[in-house]
């Protein structure tokens, strides 16, 4: 898929993996839709990318705030042609540790709202019979003492990813979801990997345009 000129709408791009998305689609041409609750943090990152740029503040733990995420952004550009929904939180501790709003944040911010989001653009996507929707997952989701709440939603994020795949994939718009391993990030300051690459990687994927039933690394 050729970024140039396409509109993307990026979560989680004021900072780590999604802000390296940001720059490095931006470079490639993409008209970028950025967003996340850190407004400095994305003002930042618009200052580095194509003019024609915007920023949208939401708290994806308010899934309402998805759906108005996307209605903004296709009230300013007209369209969006890729989402990367990037935006994730780690809700750490034990499952009988975890409070009511411990365990509803998580699957807010990491399963439900980017679902939301596919779930606004997608229709549009299938009228133009071309577009792209990826998402974010971890290599913990089959479960992790400690990470209960964080894994089970990002395996739920899969699972619906692969549902949405099934449900618009045969029609011109292609899905997919990325683990991107183990990366330095403000969510995993041990992590071994710069985010520039990983989200190198990501950013490939969505150059080459295709579906996967896999999760993508
Ligand atoms: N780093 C790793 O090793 C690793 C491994 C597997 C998967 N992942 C996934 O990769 C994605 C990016 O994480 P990262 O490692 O780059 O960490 P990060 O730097 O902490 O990025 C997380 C992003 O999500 C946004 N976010 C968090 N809570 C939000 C909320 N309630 N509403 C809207 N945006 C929210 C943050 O923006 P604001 O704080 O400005 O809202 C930030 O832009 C996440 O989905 C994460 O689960 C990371």
């Amino acid at each position: 898929m050729e970024l140039d000129g396409k509109i993307a709408l990026i979560t989680g791009a004021s900072s780590g993996i999604g802000r390296e998305v940001a720059l490095q689609m931006g470079a490639a041409g993409a008209v970028l839709a950025l967003s996340a609750r850190r407004e400095a943090d994305l003002t930042a990152v618009a200052e580095q990318v194509p003019s024609g740029s915007s920023i949208h503040v939401a708290d994806l733990g308010e899934s309402v705030q998805a759906l108005r995420l996307a209605d903004s952004v296709v009230a300013e550009h007209g369209r969006v042609d890729i989402l990367v929904a990037v935006a994730g939180t780690k809700v750490a501790g034990p499952i009988s540790a975890l409070s009511l709003d411990d365990l509803s944040r998580a699957y807010l911010v990491n399963a439900v709202s980017p679902m939301a989001l596919a779930g606004r653009l997608a229709p549009a996507m299938v009228e133009r019979k071309s577009g792209l929707i990826a998402t974010v997952t971890t290599s913990i989701s089959g479960g992790r003492r400690d990470l209960g709440a964080y894994a089970g939603s990002k395996a739920a994020l899969a699972s619906m990813t692969q549902s949405l795949r099934q449900e618009v994939g045969a029609k011109g718009v292609a899905v997919f979801c990325f683990d991107p391993g183990w990366v330095r990030t403000r969510m995993a300051p041990d992590g071994t990997e710069e985010p520039c690459t990983a989200a190198a990687r990501l950013v490939e994927h969505i150059k080459l345009g295709k579906g996967s039933r896999e999760t993508l690394t």
